[in-house]
């Protein structure tokens, strides 16, 4: 046989093994702009962003209506969300507010002390249960998939009172019967997030003492909430299949990940972004996907906390039986992204200063040519969704991703957000390229959010919305932003120009894995 046709031979296999790999994987193909069949858009909400009537029809108190009650300035504009967009009122043009985008999924969120007032099961307040059942009836009527989260921030205040937060294991037990009662109730459900974002639950309530129950603590109470959030989600997922066999919802906990990228591209500042990475989203995804906590987090704590001359570390270990029980409880990974920053190694701190910043030992910065929202509410960085995508991919392995909670804040003085409509379009560009040239398996969003609304310490000042809501109108008027008719345009093409990018984001000097200069592709 003459060289030729070896040659010739060999490029035939290799074109065929190319061909069933191609089949086998889903990416690898060009960009297209145009949106796969299967993929969803949708729009996200929470109970106490929204919702108002925080009192009304039996609802019992919960910890964010006492902590924004008991100190109003531990709000920026002194508000709280008593009547918010008065959803509980307005549900209904709202969920025509969210068919009007052509959307086909609405995420929302259970007000646990609507329906349990004392947050116990021996209570149910059925006014409340029947506002679920009337919002899950409206949101099928137009043929929408409701994705309901269980537990976004709201915990009824009779349990903080009882001391059952997320620092006493007894939490487990009453939000696995919460649990237990919604998937009884509410089998419409078409899939289900359990804890929304449990690290900014952790951060802001247990150690920063900026969200409720405002408790401050230096690098200790994070840690347990952190514990119990894992166990609680994993009870509540195992409590599902096994009670529940016949309901095919999936079911995740929500986890915001950043996109951080080393500020140079020494090793060590490598390694830090990577260590931040693991700290921020790994120590919710490890336990699930892999089994305990990351490996740097772990001895990280471990050894700065023997140097503190603690008996034992600051994070709680799992024992093999914990960590059998947590890993694989999750149907699809639910990923909420809103921010890129850069990270640099921080010269060790003194051990006997105790805290999650010094045990992850990394310095945040921005690039100074970056947008930054709002006072630093988010950042606006396209290719940062593209990678953070593929860094889960590659570290937990192809499970189905949905973005269920992306999008940006102003300041709410206009209706023409045309810098929404450029977000939303260079960042589901990243999307698509994660999807098609990256064979990231993402197979949605649910853009965050609907409407303008209650934005925890923000307050009234932050504006996330499609749709602006006119807080002073005691109508509480929505009005459609310029974005409306991007998401409209969208959601009927299913289509993007995504040969390049829709504005000259300023982006910074990036590094591949190996610590070499990259230029990212396009957008
Ligand atoms: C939360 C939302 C919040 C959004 C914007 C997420 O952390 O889940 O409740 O409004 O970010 O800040």
């Amino acid at each position: 046989m003459s060289q030729l046709t070896k040659t010739a031979e060999c490029l035939l296999v290799i074109f065929l093994v190319g061909i069933v790999a191609g089949d086998r994987q889903p990416g690898f193909h060009k960009n297209t702009g145009i949106f796969p069949k299967d993929f969803l858009f949708g729009v996200a909400t929470s109970a106490y962003q929204i919702e108002g009537a925080w009192n009304e029809d039996g609802k019992g108190p919960s910890i964010w209506d006492n902590f924004t009650h008991s100190d109003p300035s531990v709000i920026i504009d002194g508000s709280n969300a008593d009547v918010a967009c008065d959803s509980y009122h307005k549900y209904k043009e709202d969920v025509a507010l969210a068919y009007n985008l052509g959307v086909k999924m609405y995420r929302f969120s259970f007000s646990w002390s609507r329906i349990f007032p004392t947050g116990y099961n021996t209570t149910i307040n059925h006014k409340g249960v029947q506002y679920y059942k009337n919002l899950l009836k409206e949101i099928l009527k137009y043929g929408m998939i409701p994705m309901g989260t269980i537990y976004h921030w709201d915990l009824p205040q009779n349990l903080m009172d009882d001391g059952i937060h997320w620092t006493n294991p007894a939490i487990i037990d009453v939000m696995v019967d919460f649990s237990r009662f919604l998937f009884k109730t509410y089998p419409e459900v078409g899939m289900w997030i359990t804890l929304n974002e449990p690290h900014w639950l952790c951060r802001l309530g247990y150690s920063l003492g900026k969200g409720a129950p405002g408790i401050t603590s230096n690098g200790k109470d994070e840690y347990k909430c952190t514990y119990l959030a894992v166990k609680t989600h994993a009870a509540i997922y195992r409590m599902y299949k096994k009670e529940f066999p016949h309901y095919k919802a999936k079911m995740a906990p929500s986890v915001d990940c950043l996109w951080i990228e080393p500020l140079t591209n020494s090793t060590e500042d490598q390694a830090a972004a990577e260590r931040q990475r693991q700290f921020e989203c790994g120590l919710y995804f490890n336990p699930i996907y892999v089994g305990d906590w990351p490996k740097v987090v772990k001895d990280r704590i471990h050894l700065r906390s023997m140097a503190a001359n603690l008996t034992k570390s600051r994070l709680p270990s799992f024992t093999p039986e914990e960590i059998k029980f947590i890993r694989g409880t999750a149907d699809y990974i639910a990923l909420n992204h809103y921010f890129t920053t850069l990270a640099a190694d921080m010269v060790e701190a003194p051990f006997h200063e105790t805290s999650y910043e010094h045990d992850k030992g990394v310095n945040i910065s921005l690039d100074p040519t970056w947008i930054v929202q709002d006072n630093g509410r988010n950042t606006i960085v396209p290719f940062g969704v593209r990678k953070v995508l593929n860094w889960i991919k590659d570290h937990y392995g192809n499970h189905e991703i949905i973005l269920t909670e992306i999008g940006m804040t102003e300041n709410g003085t206009t209706l023409e957000d045309d810098i929404r409509a450029a977000f939303y379009t260079d960042y589901f560009c990243n999307i698509l390229s994660a999807r098609y040239e990256d064979g990231v398996n993402v197979t949605g969003i649910t853009a965050w959010s609907l409407m303008d609304n209650f934005e925890w310490m923000s307050g009234y000042t932050s504006h996330f919305g499609l749709y602006y809501v006119n807080f002073k109108d005691p109508n509480r008027t929505r009005i459609p932003k310029k974005s409306v008719k991007f998401f409209q345009k969208l959601t009927k093409t299913r289509k993007l120009k995504c040969d390049k990018p829709s504005r000259k984001w300023p982006h910074p000097v990036q590094f591949n894995m190996k610590g070499k200069p990259i230029k990212w592709k396009k957008h």
